[in-house]
């Protein structure tokens, strides 16, 4: 059977949301994103770990949020998070349960992550070493100078959006961790230090579902989603 260990980084502080609470603790129908964010992985066979980041003064917080889980066969624990997400996750890493063959990190702030997508994330990155799921982008990117003038405009054909979760064998992960750190190398996503390493990520098509909550507009939208208005 694969073990599976389960990063949750729910560190951050919400600035472009630019409400009080940060997002992770917001309640959408009586429940946490948070809670709403691990109910959609509980229940997965492989999980062995779950290990959820927050910042310093939430993990009591944290600790109470997650103790209505009932799975004892799941290692659950509240990890410190750092300054940027990826310190929060190399921090996370100090506590992966060398038991497990993947590790997945999924942000607490995407409570819509489907379960097909997740089985499909988990079964590329055992065959293949790292898997993450995205969508085709539906707007026209250009790529623009300091001066806001169009310098080109990439093919959009071969443009996707990258969401989480990203799932990867775990000695790839740590490997990759280690090489960012020596090279100075900071990502916005996990994957990218993993192809710093020269390793092919495969990607599995998701949905527009699995938005991450950034703005208000996608609390809203989240807001609708689980009043069942949409
Ligand atoms: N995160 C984290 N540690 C940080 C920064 C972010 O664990 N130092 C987490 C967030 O809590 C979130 C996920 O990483 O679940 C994705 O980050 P993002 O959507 O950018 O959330 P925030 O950083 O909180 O928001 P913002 O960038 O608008 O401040
Ligand atoms: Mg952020």
């Amino acid at each position: 059977m694969i073990r599976l260990s389960l990063i949750i980084p729910a560190a951050g502080s919400g600035v472009r949301l630019g409400m009080k609470t940060p997002k992770p603790f917001i309640e959408l129908g009586g429940r946490t994103i948070l809670q709403h964010t691990i109910d959609k992985f509980i229940d997965i066979p492989e999980l062995g770990q779950l290990l959820i980041v927050a910042s310093a003064q939430n993990i009591d917080r944290v600790k109470s949020l997650v103790s209505d889980h009932d799975r004892s066969d799941v290692d659950i624990s509240v990890v410190e998070g750092g300054d940027e997400r990826q310190d929060s996750i190399s921090n996370a890493l100090k506590f992966v349960d060398k038991r497990c063959d993947l590790v997945a990190i999924h942000d607490a702030v995407r409570p819509f992550i489907e379960k097909n997508v997740v089985e499909e994330c988990i079964s590329k990155a055992m065959k293949y070493g790292a898997a993450i799921p995205g969508i085709p982008v539906k707007d026209t990117v250009k790529v623009l100078n300091d001066e806001q003038l169009v310098e080109s405009t990439p093919d959009r054909s071969s443009l996707w959006q990258i969401q989480t979760p990203q799932i990867f064998k775990r000695q790839i992960l740590f490997d990759a961790y280690d090489h960012a750190k020596n090279a100075g190398f900071t990502g916005t996503d996990d994957s990218s230090l993993v192809e710093n390493l020269g390793i092919k990520v495969h990607v599995v098509k998701s949905s527009y579902e699995n938005f991450k909550i950034t703005y208000p507009i996608d609390l809203k939208l989240a807001e609708l989603k689980v009043g069942g208005e949409l």
